[in-house]
């Protein structure tokens, strides 16, 4: 049987490596990855870079937060229509580097949907992906925040947490899909990931940071392909 088409979230968070003209460089070097392979490949970049990328890239763009504010006098908080407008088709909510309340959560995937944006939503544990499936979200993304930016992988440290996230997730819906990340670096975690139930993960480190990142994202998807 074939192995279902992963999707990998790439968040390039605030890296040097990641953001301006170089932001654009990458995705066009993992781009390649995404069109010759069965993969989806998503990038999660800065705001200010949306819609320099957007515009040279066919890699769907997503931001890595956007703020409740409407238009009007809201100095310095990320607008969701121009994070549309910008190019982007999604949003990550609630990273572990940017958390908000649950009610903020809440809202924040009521307003995306409106606005036909992809959402991601992430959470800590089980309890709140149990928590958070009740606003179902397209995906949740697992990510023990201990874990992050580290070299053991979620999936070595939590297999059993992954289960269960999926489980709690599936009591509340079958719409939402999950995700799983932090210390993400090998195919292996990824098939690990998606053996487990995931639909596949949420990475930065092991893939911007890596002296080759489209050689590395390749060689995780190649396998699974091959
Ligand atoms: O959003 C992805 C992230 O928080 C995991 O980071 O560097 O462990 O892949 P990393």
């Amino acid at each position: 049987m074939k192995t279902p088409r992963p999707l990998i979230i790439i968040n390039f968070k605030a890296y040097s490596e990641t953001t301006g003209a170089k932001a654009s460089a990458l995705v066009k070097s993992l781009e390649a990855v995404y069109l010759n392979y069965r993969v989806d490949v998503i990038a999660a970049v800065q705001t200010a870079d949306i819609y320099r990328i957007a515009q040279v890239s066919k890699t769907p763009v997503f931001a890595q937060h956007m703020d409740l504010i409407g238009p009007g006098a809201n100095t310095g908080f990320i607008l969701p229509e121009s994070v549309v407008d910008a190019g982007a088709s999604g949003v990550l909510i609630n990273h572990a580097e940017h958390q908000v309340p649950m009610d903020t959560i809440e809202k924040t995937v009521e307003r995306a949907k409106k606005l036909k944006l992809t959402t991601v939503v992430c959470v800590a544990d089980a309890a709140q992906a149990k928590a958070v499936a009740v606003f179902e979200p397209d995906y949740i993304a697992f990510e023990p925040p201990e874990l992050i930016g580290g070299d053991i992988s979620v999936s070595t440290a939590k297999p059993e947490v992954i289960t269960e996230c999926l489980k709690k997730i599936r009591l509340t819906t079958i719409k939402t899909e999950l995700l799983v990340g932090a210390g993400v670096k090998t195919r292996k975690d990824l098939e690990i990931s998606m053996r487990l139930g995931a639909k596949g993960v949420l990475v930065a480190s092991g893939i911007v940071c890596a002296k080759n990142p489209a050689e590395v994202l390749m060689s995780w998807v190649a396998e699974i392909n091959g």
